[in-house]
């Protein structure tokens, strides 16, 4: 089969297109024909030799496949759950190796949900990864309420895009940070208010905000601190909480916490739910070719994408 494999950390240019064997299954396994692969900033970092080397175990100089969200069509099984001919989608082996940039990806069936079939491979390739982290912010950890003042940083972008809609259907006055050129973008998903973080302070655009999901910085976080309520919480998933930013949340009773994305067949199976029902829409801006993925890594690369990048093959 063809794969992309990482032959070494850096530039795009090691990023190879090359056939390599197709990978067999384990018990409670599927092999997956992908037709669709989202690209995350995850999957630059990785490239450039941070991301999973960080937290997965990897070997840096071992040649790797990068990539872990799929959507494509079973075409063998070790399992009752998923037999032949199944669509799937799913983020496989986070943190790990997904291997998913690739024609086959073996997949632990305990990854993945039945992809609805009124959505494209390519919608549901992009509602996996990013998706995940917005609803195990949200849902999972944050346990957002009907009513309550959420404000998400990055509105506009890959995990953004889907928050804000994760916390509308859940019933959250939202409030979406993102440049001037991306704010009809983000009031189109349901949010409430957009603030530009280019022309407004925090400070002066909002108060009295319950939770926050940040995916800037340690300033961000900082800043947002200034906008939320005594008793409020903030969670992370760019920035590890440095002591400071700790002790400045605890004085107010505002909890933080950096969290990870992890794996998780049955929140995809909700998830797919949602998709299904249109209540929770992938927007894919870019859409590029199996031997565009150089140019799939740029396009992430730059910081500047709206919605999600997808890779057909
Ligand atoms: N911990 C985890 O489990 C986890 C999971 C997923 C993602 N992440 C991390 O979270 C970060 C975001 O991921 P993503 O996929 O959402 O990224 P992304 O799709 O690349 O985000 C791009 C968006 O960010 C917006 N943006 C850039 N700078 C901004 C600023 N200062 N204020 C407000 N918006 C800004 C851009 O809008 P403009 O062009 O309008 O500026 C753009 O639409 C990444 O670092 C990623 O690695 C972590």
């Amino acid at each position: 089969m063809k794969a992309i494999t990482l032959t070494a950390p850096g530039s795009t240019d090691n990023l190879i297109l090359q056939d390599i064997p197709t990978p067999a299954i384990n018990t409670n396994e599927v092999l997956v024909q992908v037709k669709s692969i989202s690209i995350n900033p995850v999957d630059v970092k990785t490239r450039i030799g941070k991301g999973v080397y960080s937290y997965g175990g990897i070997k840096r100089d071992a040649t790797f496949i990068i990539g872990w969200d799929i959507s494509g069509i079973v075409t063998a099984s070790k399992s009752d759950l998923f037999k032949e001919g199944d669509e799937v989608f799913g983020m496989v082996n986070f943190p790990g190796t997904g291997n998913a940039y690739a024609e086959y990806v073996a997949a632990p069936v305990a990854h993945l949900a039945l992809k609805p079939a009124n959505i494209s491979h390519e919608e549901a390739a992009a509602g996996t990864l990013a998706l995940l982290t917005a609803w195990q912010v949200l849902v999972s950890n944050a346990g957002i309420k009907a009513g309550d003042r959420v404000l998400i940083h990055a509105a506009s972008g890959g995990v953004g895009h889907y928050a804000v809609q994760v916390a509308k259907h859940l019933g959250a006055y939202v409030i979406g940070t993102s440049s001037a050129a991306n704010k009809d973008f983000v009031l189109s998903l349901g949010a409430d208010e957009h603030i530009d973080y280019k022309s407004q302070t925090l400070k002066d655009a909002t108060k009295d905000i319950d939770f926050v999901l940040d995916s800037l910085s340690a300033e961000s976080i900082d800043q947002s601190l200034d906008v939320i309520k005594d008793g409020g919480r903030i969670i992370s998933i760019l920035t590890q909480i440095t002591e400071t930013l700790a002790q400045k949340a605890k004085a107010r009773n505002i909890g933080i916490s950096f969290i990870l994305v992890k794996s998780d067949g049955d929140d995809m199976n909700t998830l797919a739910t949602l998709l299904k029902s249109g209540k929770i829409k992938s927007h894919v801006s870019k859409s590029f070719a199996f031997n565009q993925m150089a140019d799939a890594h740029l396009q992430v690369e730059s910081g500047r994408t709206v919605g999600k990048v997808v890779v057909n093959i």
